[in-house]
């Protein structure tokens, strides 16, 4: 079967030096897929520039090619740090309380899509284009303004919310309206499927049947499409880095005084829920001391946006507070940790954690659950604790991962505990049905399945409905 020509779209892109530590769901993810498939990969290069030309410079990654772009300086910021990040982000994470913003933001959002619009158009003999996340929910609009006809799909990496939070994002119905321009829009979740749906009836009285919806322009799918990992790939990083005891993994173990590991990887996100799992391990420690050490690996993001510099802050105290309080000179209680990792260096750390602490308020996957679950020694796996907010706990369920409401500290200490002493045996029951899932799943099948439907969408032209 012939593969599309693909073009992938998205803010964030991966690094120039492919082994350097990824801090992102979404750059992670793609970079093996557009590797793969050979496809062309437009994002941002994080820096800006006074020129809007909009010119293209392709570098090879793999068998396709990444291009960095320089956005605009005069709208990059709006569009960054204001409406996506002080806007969408928190109102996608059902945080309506923390949303921020100014119409200047708004019109900064829109004309960073209109100049991505305009460096794709250098493109357009592509067979397909595929855009990724809530920085451009009205590329297709654009893209579709500048001339180009070719199938357009989009995919949503974080969770989209109800309709009665949506409504607190300014300019809301033209946004939904402009996603309808895509040909088909994908979710991590069910509860995302049906929060999109629902927000269409609420605010545009649109109705769907079986996931189709259909607008002015034609037909817009909208469907599932749980994001995965490589399994294998995460496997061999970890029986690696054990084989050559890799001296990072020592220095944790040498820090442990014989108490067991715990590990959680997020970037520094208030959605991710770190202050409520610190407390929570304020708990365990003071129940059984010694018995068991967090390994947090906390890593700075979006630090431009001041929320983010004070959850940090934030943060910190905490740990610090938690150490003093129970830490002994054989003994930390919390190792922290505000570095990226590699994934080959990641995967030895979760092998050797017998607990993973997955605990965001809302998350649209989270992958550090999926990967923690592939780096398992199959003959003594350790267990996943997991908020039931996560879309990763759509595909891991309660006889599998320990799910848990991160709102509630209480719930976290008793399935810390529960983890840390639970015979070997069960843990491999809960683990192996994990394990088979996301090889059943990968993240070279979820590419595939959303390119194939999104293929379908040039042989179903809009005029047949
Ligand atoms: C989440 C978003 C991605 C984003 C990543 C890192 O995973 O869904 O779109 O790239 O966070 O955030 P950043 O702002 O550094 O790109």
């Amino acid at each position: 079967e012939q593969q599309p020509k693909l073009i992938v779209i998205s803010n964030r892109v991966a690094a120039v030096d492919s082994k350097q530590p990824k801090t992102g769901g979404l750059a992670a993810a793609l970079e093996p897929i557009v590797a793969r498939l050979g496809a062309v990969w437009l994002g941002s290069s994080g820096e800006v520039s006074d020129d809007d030309a909009a010119t293209v410079q392709l570098v090879p990654c793999g068998e396709g090619h990444v291009s960095r772009l320089d956005l605009p300086s005069a709208h990059y910021p709006g569009f960054y740090r204001g409406f996506a990040n002080s806007t969408l982000w928190p109102a996608f994470h059902s945080l309506p309380d923390r949303i921020s913003g100014s119409p200047q933001h708004y019109d900064s959002y829109r004309e960073i899509n209109d100049f991505m619009a305009r460096a794709a158009f250098n493109l357009r003999d592509r067979d397909a284009f595929w855009v990724h996340d809530y920085h451009f929910l009205p590329l297709a609009d654009r893209l579709h303004r500048v001339g180009i006809d070719r199938p357009i799909g989009f995919f949503l990496h974080t969770p989209w919310p109800a309709p009665d939070t949506i409504e607190r994002v300014p300019n809301h119905r033209e946004l939904m309206k402009s996603m309808l321009e895509y040909d088909l829009l994908g979710f991590q979740t069910n509860r995302d499927v049906n929060n999109f749906l629902a927000g269409l009836r609420s605010h545009l009285g649109l109705e769907s049947k079986d996931g189709i919806v259909i607008s002015e322009r034609g037909r817009t799918r909208c469907q599932k499409f749980p994001i995965g990992i490589d399994p294998n790939q995460f496997a061999e990083y970890a029986a690696e880095s054990l084989a050559n005891q890799e001296e990072y993994i020592s220095s944790v173990q040498k820090k442990l005084g014989g108490a067991k590991l715990a590990i959680g990887v997020d970037r520094l996100d208030y959605s991710k829920g770190i202050e409520n799992r610190i407390k929570a391990f304020n708990q365990v420690f003071a129940a059984e001391p010694r018995s068991i050490s967090l390994l947090q690996i906390a890593i700075p993001s979006r630090s431009e946006i001041e929320e983010y510099r004070e959850y940090k802050r934030n943060v910190d105290s905490l740990v610090s507070q938690v150490n003093a309080e129970h830490g002994t000179d054989e003994w930390s209680p919390i190792l922290y940790e505000n570095d990226a990792f590699t994934q080959a260096q990641l995967a030895g750390l979760y092998r050797a954690a017998r607990v993973c602490v997955v605990t965001p308020l809302q998350d649209g996957m989270n992958l550090v659950a999926k990967e923690y679950v592939a780096a398992q020694d199959p003959n003594d796996p350790g267990v996943l604790v997991l908020s039931k907010f996560a879309g990763a706990a759509e595909d891991f369920n309660d006889d599998e991962a320990l799910l848990v409401d991160p709102n509630r500290p209480d719930e976290i200490t008793a399935a810390i505990s529960r983890a840390a002493n639970m015979p070997c045996e069960e843990r491999i029951q809960r683990w192996r049905p994990m394990k088979d899932k996301l090889e059943a799943y990968t993240v070279h099948d979820w590419a595939a399945d959303f390119v194939r439907e999104l293929d379908k969408s040039r042989i179903t032209a809009p005029a047949d409905h």
